[in-house]
C-alpha cells in the first residue's frame, strides 16, 4: 500500500480527532449530555468521511483548514447516526468500535438526546464557521439536508429497518445502501469539492464518483459481516445474517458481491480521469476502501 495515501489518513485523521472535541467542550448543557456526545465522539472510527472533505481541498490545491468545521460536522452526524442505530429500537447493539455502546453507558434516553444534540450542533459547525462565504454556507447546509435527512440517511434507514427479514431485490437493496450510506459520503466529497470551488463539470463527475464509491463501501461492509475480523471491525461479525438481511454476499454470492465491488470501484476511479485536476490521492482511497478491513 502507497505509504503516501495512508500518512495522509492518518494525519488528517489525528487533526478531525484533534479538533472534534473543540466544538463540544465549551457548550452550556447538562454535563451528562455533553459527556454522552463526548464519549462517542471520542470512540475512534476511520474519520473517513471527514478525511474526504479534506482529500478534496488537498486534491484542488486548496488550503484545508476552509474543511475542518464541515469535516467534523459530517463526522457529528455520522456518529449520531450510529448512537441510534445502536439503540434497543433499532438495532439493538451492545459494542461499537470495540466500546459499549452509547445507552449502554448513559442510558436510552440520554442517547437518545445525545445524538441530537450531535445532530443539530453539526448545522451550528456549518453556519457559524468563520472562514467559510454565506453563499457556500446555504449551498453545504441544502446538500446536507439532502444526504442526511428524509431523502437520505434518515429515509435509508427506515428502508433498511422494513426491509428486515425479507428478501429484497438488489434494486431495493441498492436504494437502501445508496440513501443510508452513499449520500452522506458523498456529501463529504461535494462538500469538499464545493468547498475548494471546483468546477461544477468536475462536481457532476464527483456526484457520480461519490455514488459509485458509496456503493462499494456498503458492499465491502457487507462483506467484511461474514469474512471479517471481530477485534479489527470492533463489532460482531455475523449480524447480518443472524438478523435475516438481504446483503450484496446474500442475492450475488461472495464472489459475485466481490465482483461488484471491483466494479463500482473501476467506474469511480474512471470518472476521476475526467476531472479538472489529477487525483491520484482519490484514486489511492478508492483502492483502500475497496480492500479495508474494518
Ligand atoms: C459504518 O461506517 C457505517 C455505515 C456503513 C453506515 C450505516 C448507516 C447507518 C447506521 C444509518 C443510521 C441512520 C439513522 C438515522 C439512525 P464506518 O465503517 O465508517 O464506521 P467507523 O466510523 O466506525 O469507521
Ligand atoms: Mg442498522
Amino acid at each position: 500500500m502507497n505509504i503516501q495515501v495512508n500518512d495522509f489518513l492518518n494525519s488528517r485523521k489525528k487533526k478531525i480527532e484533534e479538533a472534534m472535541p473543540l466544538f463540544i467542550k465549551d457548550l452550556s448543557t447538562p454535563h451528562s449530555l455533553k459527556e454522552s456526545m463526548l464519549y462517542s465522539l471520542e470512540a475512534g472510527g476511520k474519520r473517513l468521511r471527514p478525511v474526504l472533505v479534506l482529500a478534496l481541498l488537498h486534491t484542488y490545491n486548496k488550503p484545508e483548514e476552509t474543511g475542518i468545521a464541515t469535516a467534523c460536522a459530517i463526522e457529528m452526524i455520522h456518529t449520531y447516526s450510529l448512537v441510534h442505530d445502536d439503540l434497543p429500537c433499532m438495532d439493538d447493539d451492545d459494542l461499537r468500535r470495540g466500546k459499549p455502546t452509547n445507552h449502554k453507558v448513559f442510558g436510552e434516553a440520554v442517547a437518545v438526546l445525545a445524538g441530537d444534540g450531535l445532530l443539530t450542533q453539526s448545522f451550528s459547525l456549518i453556519v457559524q464557521d468563520p472562514v467559510v462565504t454565506a453563499e457556500k454556507k446555504l449551498r453545504l447546509v441544502a446538500e446536507l439536508v439532502k444526504a442526511a435527512g428524509v431523502e437520505g440517511m434518515v429515509g435509508g434507514q427506515v428502508a433498511d429497518m422494513e426491509g428486515e427479514a425479507k428478501s429484497l431485490s438488489l434494486e431495493e437493496l441498492e436504494f437502501i445502501h445508496e440513501n443510508k450510506t452513499a449520500k452522506l459520503l458523498g456529501f463529504s466529497i461535494l462538500a469538499g469539492a464545493i468547498l475548494a470551488d471546483a468546477p461544477e463539470e468536475d462536481i457532476d463527475k464527483l456526484r457520480e464518483f461519490s455514488y459509485h464509491l458509496g456503493i462499494a463501501f456498503q458492499i465491502r461492509d457487507d462483506i467484511l459481516d461474514i469474512e471479517g475480523n471481530q477485534e479489527k471491525l470492533g463489532k460482531p461479525v455475523g449480524s447480518d445474517t443472524l438478523n435475516e438481511k438481504t446483503t450484496y454476499p446474500s442475492i450475488l454470492s461472495m464472489q459475485g458481491a466481490k465482483d461488484k465491488l471491483h466494479d463500482h470501484i473501476s467506474q469511480a476511479k474512471n470518472l476521476l480521469q475526467h476531472l479538472s485536476t489529477k487525483a491520484e490521492l482519490l484514486e489511492q482511497i478508492c483502492d483502500l476502501i475497496a480492500k479495508r478491513d474494518h
